[in-house]
């Protein structure tokens, strides 16, 4: 028998009050409502499914998603510029001044794009920022502009307590927040086959299925029986880099262990600017890569024995 659908919403919504000994003696004598009883629950779990795979996406530091967090740029965004990719900066502001100049960079003959981590640890995070906004540069969200606005919510929140290394978030106006928070986590650039992350991206995972931590933190993966799985140590596993195959060409940076990496496919861009390396930066269609040298060694690099 048929019931309209509306008749069956009424009945649900009714029995989901009921006592459950209620609801056991009309099962008990009436199949038509048994029926309906076992459509309650299939609509029960039908909804809860849908609760789930609904519920907005985040890394391990919990934050609201931006408006697009896969940024694609098309010729209306490039308008037939050069595209120049600069690795991780923390902060070293006169090195990325020089890397401009380096690149002869002008506005209407370049277009740049930061891999993230423009702030932190370094000497000048809110002039660099600045900067890149000044510069209307895109860039993807590292782990420290994540790292950032968790902090700034915390001050912002009342707590005093602010690390050393975060004390400049509390100098950010609005906009600038606004401007962390809209980071997308990838930038895909289909004319150029290329695609911008902070951190990696897992193999044979579509971009909207990938674990948004492993955008900005990953560095390693290991195989474990047939399955890539991302590692939670640099030095345990391979680059994850080593194991892309494609068809995008990768450029990323937060792997400052590991320095200028150059794979097929994938081409790793944090050079230790800030421990006393070479800010990087590599024009897309040449694929020329210019360093310049840090002023100095702005932190100690920590040992990484494993
Ligand atoms: C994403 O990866 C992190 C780090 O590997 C892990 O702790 C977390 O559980 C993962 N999240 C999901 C939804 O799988």
């Amino acid at each position: 028998m048929l019931l309209p659908l509306c008749k069956v919403r009424t009945t649900l919504l009714e029995l989901s009050y009921m006592k459950l000994d209620t609801l056991i003696t009309i099962i008990r004598t009436h199949h038509v409502t048994s029926m309906i009883v076992i459509l309650f629950y299939m609509y029960i779990i039908f909804t809860k499914r849908f609760e789930k795979s609904s519920e907005p996406r985040s890394s391990k530091y919990k934050l609201k998603l931006p408006k697009t967090p896969h940024l694609t740029l098309y010729e209306k965004d490039i308008k037939n510029r050069q595209i120049f990719i600069i690795g991780d900066v923390h902060g070293c502001l006169e090195e990325l001044e020089d890397l401009l100049v380096l690149a002869n960079y002008e506005s209407d003959k370049i277009l740049l794009i930061f891999v993230g981590d423009l702030v932190n640890k370094g000497p000048h995070s809110v002039q660099t920022l600045r900067k890149v906004r000044e510069l209307n540069a895109y860039a993807v969200r590292g782990n420290h502009e994540e790292i950032a606005l968790v902090q700034y919510m915390t001050w912002w929140n009342g707590e005093v307590v602010t690390p050393r290394k975060c004390s400049w978030t509390t100098e950010l106006n609005e906009d600038e927040v606004d401007f962390l928070q809209e980071l997308p986590y990838t930038i895909e650039i289909p004319s150029k086959n290329a695609l911008i992350v902070h951190g990696g991206i897992v193999p044979g995972v579509s971009l909207e299925n990938q674990n948004l931590t492993h955008f900005i933190s990953m560095r390693s993966l290991q195989t474990i029986g047939e399955k890539l799985i991302a590692s939670p140590r640099t030095f345990i596993g391979k680059p994850w880099a080593s194991f892309w195959s494609g068809p995008r060409h990768v450029y990323f940076g937060h792997d400052a262990a590991r320095s200028l990496q150059q794979y097929p496919y994938a081409t790793g861009l944090d050079t230790r600017c800030l421990y006393g390396g070479f800010i990087s930066g590599i024009f897309l269609d040449s694929n020329k890569i210019l360093q310049i040298r840090a002023k100095l060694v702005h932190q100690k690099p920590k040992i990484k024995t494993e």
